[in-house]
């Protein structure tokens, strides 16, 4: 038995609850039920992110005190929180007095130990970031993260010495590929450590904002909001409260997050861990960005998704279900109604939805709908027990590997193993044969118990949904206490027990119309001339490949992030055969950059690479001098 401690990252109050913080919710929630059905102890930690600039800014706006803005807000998090079925063992807000206390014991002990020490400072300033940058970081003169305006500003502040962590920082990345995940986040981040390490400025004065946890050691300031909300994750663990409970979950299993909140996470959080001489979290998960209409899903771009109404539409199961299952943990997903839809009729409603109904419907058809006594013995029931040891041991492996979209695989093995099972059977003929009475009892026995499997593989997914099976099923105590370990030995349940008649779990829905899916006319029109003005509109450059990936499930194609100098672009390549990942990394390559985005597999991809192809081979352009990234083509 192990523990396990997973967060998320604790969410501004400054506006609603959009898809993208209810995905991430739902991922750690996912993982977490996940560890306790696999009988670990659990800590799961999500809450809010109460000080600073933003939230002072937004209460302003509305024309109330910050606290009760915060107070009114948070409410919003953790209503939506209940409806999800995210199940939470804490809460955190960062305005609690558990928190401040630890914050400003933190500050203390760093001041006194000589890591956070006064300095004058000139930079340049996000205001709506509320981050400082320095001169080369902009972008065009603006911020590097979000592209807004930049104001100069010059003043007297505490700094920690996170530059003198560099290297120790380097080598921890470096030397633990599990540190930060996926490979890609990593790479990034060692290549962000190859330029120098600034130390940090912590301090904001009050006379610029005073919404925020005052500095012990000079009233004048209060705490970087940063600063503040990354310690929540060890306030929560006890830190400094309790010694017991911050040495059993201390450090943290997995800090899950999306990849806006990662340099903060594996960069300024570890060092800070480490002047206060505690551990650094096991893993730094970040995951990618869902995208609507191609552009990151955000309040500030007015594009926002409301989980709820979703939720509400399909049922939170299935919702629950399509974000774990669409998007590839690390990648960008492009979220449409379409494609949720698709994944529901075809996955929810047909693969599971009618395994169980069939099941149910023809155990009270042929056998008065109580659970038979049937040899497990029966040659038949082979394969589809090996498929059930098979899928617990791979949801054990994807487990260990925090890959949800595998999890759900091993899960859809037995799902369609049963299927399968149930076609080649065919209990309907077996019915009407008196001499197969036994093969017909094996047979549904076996159907049945499958489903006593699913329920359990499935609960932290479909934690409703699992119910409705256990209790069509006729299974024995709550599906809420069982384990994994305690699914086997394989017919375990009880016969004689009576089934409960239900309906069907995932009714099937309408398609929707469509919205922004998979594009498919791509060779219309070729061979036709095209008019130079024509050819003029696009628009080919130079980039640099930083990363290179596989996409899970298809053969052929790498997801690419490619520099263009003054931006990021995923590219999404059918050259896998051709070239290995790593091989494409540093490489120049040309891309049209000027593409109507498109989704391919569920992976966007933000432009085409070029490469000639002949007799099925594929090599790929690439200037023969190197230019700058971004240099113009054609
Ligand atoms: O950054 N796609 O809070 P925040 C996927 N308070 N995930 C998304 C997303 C999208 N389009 N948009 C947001 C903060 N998220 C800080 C964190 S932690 C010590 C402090 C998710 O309200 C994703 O997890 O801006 C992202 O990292 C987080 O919401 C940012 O939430
Ligand atoms: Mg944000």
């Amino acid at each position: 038995m192990g523990r396990f401690y997973i967060t998320t990252p604790i969410y501004y109050v400054n506006d609603e609850p959009h898809l993208g913080h209810a995905y991430t919710t739902i991922m750690a929630d996912v993982f977490a039920r996940y560890h306790r059905i696999a009988g670990d102890e659990v800590l799961f930690l999500t809450g809010t992110d109460e000080h600073g600039q933003k939230v002072a800014q937004a209460a302003k706006e509305r024309g109330v005190d910050p606290q009760d803005h915060c107070d009114e807000m948070v409410e919003r998090f953790r209503t939506l929180w209940a409806t999800l079925n995210i199940s939470c063992d804490d809460f955190i807000r960062t305005t609690e007095a558990r928190h401040r206390r630890v914050v400003q014991q933190i500050l203390q002990q760093l001041y006194e130990a000589g890591e956070i020490y006064p300095d004058d400072y000139e930079g340049w300033y996000c205001v709506p970031d509320e981050r400082f940058w320095t001169e080369k970081d902009l972008v065009d003169g603006k911020c590097p993260e979000c592209g807004r305006e930049v104001v100069r500003i010059s003043e007297r502040n505490y700094f920690f010495r996170m530059g003198k962590y560099q290297a120790w920082l380097t080598d921890r990345i470096r030397n633990d590929p599990r540190f930060v995940l996926p490979a890609s986040r990593r790479n990034e981040m060692l290549g962000f450590l190859r330029r120098p390490l600034n130390d940090l400025c912590i301090s904001r004065p009050k006379a610029r904002l005073s919404w925020g946890i005052p500095l012990p050691f000079d009233e004048s300031y209060v705490c970087y909001v940063w600063f503040d909300a990354l310690i929540n994750y060890i306030t929560a663990a006890g830190y400094c409260q309790n010694e017991e409970a911050f040495a059993r979950w201390w450090p943290a299993s997995c800090h899950l997050i999306g990849k806006d909140i990662l340099t903060t996470h594996s960069i300024y959080w570890p060092t800070m861990l480490k002047a206060m001489g505690v551990e650094a979290p096991d893993t730094v998960m970040a995951h990618g960005w869902w995208l609507v209409d191609e552009e990151k899903m955000s309040k500030s771009l007015g594009n926002a998704i409301r989980p709820l109404d979703l939720a509400d539409k399909y049922g939170v199961d299935a919702f629950r279900y399509f974000l774990v299952r669409e998007m590839v943990l690390g990648m960008d997903s492009s979220f449409g109604e379409t494609g949720f839809v698709h994944r529901y009729n075809s996955e929810l409603a047909n693969d599971l939805g009618n395994l169980l109904n069939r099941t149910v419907v023809m155990a009270r058809r042929y056998l008065g709908g109580i659970v038979p006594q049937a040899d497990l013995n029966h040659p038949d029931l082979s394969a589809l027990k090996l498929q059930a040891s098979k899928t617990l041991d791979g949801v054990t492996d994807a487990l260990g590997e925090l890959n949800p979209s595998g999890i759900l695989d091993a899960i859809w093995d037995l799902v369609r193993q049963a299927n399968r099972f149930a076609e080649v059977q065919a209990p309907w003929n077996l019915a009407r044969d008196p001499n197969s009475r036994n093969t017909l009892k094996a047979t549904l026995y076996g159907l049945l118990e499958t489903m006593r499997y699913l329920a359990v593989l499935l609960f932290p997914v479909l934690p409703d949904k699992a119910e409705e099976i256990w209790a069509q099923i006729g299974a024995d105590g709550d599906v809420k206490k069982q384990t994994m370990h305690g699914l086997q030995p394989w017919g375990r349940l009880r016969a004689g027990a009576r089934l409960n008649a239900g309906s069907p779990i995932f009714p099937r829905i309408e398609p929707v119309e469509d919205d922004h899916s998979e594009k498919t006319d791509m060779d219309e029109g070729k061979g036709a001339l095209v008019p130079f003005s024509e050819f003029q509109k696009l628009e080919f450059r130079v980039a640099t490949v930083a990363s290179a990936e596989r996409v899970p499930g298809a053969d052929r194609l790498l997801v690419l992030q490619v520099s263009l100098g003054d931006e990021q672009r995923q590219i999404v390549a059918g050259v896998a055969e051709q070239y290995r990942p790593e091989s494409l990394v540093g490489r120049q390559i040309v891309v049209a950059t000027n593409l109507e985005p498109a989704t391919i597999r569920g992976v966007s991809s933000e432009g085409m690479l070029l490469a000639a192809s002949a007799d099925g081979r594929v090599a790929l352009l690439q200037p023969d001098a190197e230019v700058p990234d971004g240099a113009e083509v054609g």
